[in-house]
């Protein structure tokens, strides 16, 4: 499956992009992480040490000028290698560090978009793979038709009402683009909470409650994998591929058939 996963700043997104790709990866799929915001958090999320994490792909202008040229833009431009040639790979997760498509900054954002683009349709026709994309915050983005191509659409919201109303404005827009699978996560959310009545969120797939173990690890490391709650934090990760899978992709073999982890 190829799913983008969208919410309000902080909210978890990141967090939660590394616990699907760490559990699909463990039930044997080859996945794809696809860093796609400023914060380049998702490789740290992952427990990768900073020298181990490439610069963005979008930082990358020798790259950019190369394959997409500058004043003519070369729309198709030849992407296959990179994957390969960007990938850090961490058993069967793959991360490649794009960068925000929206922060394509320096004096070529329209090249760089337009590389980041092809980069990521070529990644997304790729049915055998599984690929999770951690955008940037906000709303902004899914405007530009960045996620056009992807089956599904994660939106993760705290359990308040600004983080529920930017949660349902995503939904909104990414319906707009044809994006109408879409599965609502709840995070740092309290046993039992009920949702306000906002309409126009995704329906519920999961609750994450606030795990205070994470909150005190984060003070000395960025790592949100290997926490003693993992086959809890499965089972939500397990309930939101659920949520998102296309039954007629399972039948022709393009779903995930999802082995138990090891
Ligand atoms: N369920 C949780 N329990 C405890 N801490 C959590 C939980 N979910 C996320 N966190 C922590 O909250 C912080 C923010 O999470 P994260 O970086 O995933 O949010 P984000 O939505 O990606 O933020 P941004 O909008 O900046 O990209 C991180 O330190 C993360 O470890
Ligand atoms: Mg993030």
């Amino acid at each position: 499956m190829k799913l983008a996963v969208a919410g309000k700043g902080g909210v978890g997104k990141t967090t939660l992009a590394a616990w699907i790709g760490d559990y699909l990866a463990r039930c044997g799929r080859e996945t794809w992480l696809v860093d796609a915001d400023t914060a380049l958090s998702l490789g740290s999320a992952l427990g990768l040490a900073p020298q181990n994490i490439p610069p963005p792909l979008v930082l990358d202008e020798t790259l950019i000028r190369e394959r997409v040229g500058s004043g003519f833009i070369n729309l198709s431009p030849e992407v296959a290698d990179l994957p390969e040639r960007l990938r850090v790979r961490l058993g069967n997760l793959s991360l490649l560090v794009m960068g925000s498509v929206a922060g394509a900054g320096g004096g070529c954002a329209c090249e760089a978009n337009a590389l980041l683009k092809a980069l990521l349709a070529h990644l997304l026709l790729d049915r055998t793979q599984d690929l999770i994309v951690d955008l940037e915050a906000g709303v902004e983005h899914l405007g530009r038709g960045t996620v056009a191509d992807v089956d599904g659409l994660i939106v993760v919201a705290e359990p308040s009402w600004r983080s529920l109303a930017v949660a349902a404005q995503i939904a909104g827009l990414a319906a707009e683009l044809g994006l109408v699978r879409q599965a609502l996560v709840l995070n740092r959310a309290p046993q039992g909470t009920t949702l306000p009545d906002i309409p126009g969120l995704p329906p519920l797939a999961a609750s994450f409650p606030l795990f205070s173990s994470l909150s005190e690890r984060q003070l000395t490391s960025p790592s949100v994998l290997q926490l003693s709650q993992r086959d809890s934090i499965d089972q939500g990760c397990r309930a939101v591929l659920n949520a998102l899978a296309d039954p007629a992709a399972c039948d022709a073999g393009g779903g995930p058939e999802l082995q138990p982890p090891r």
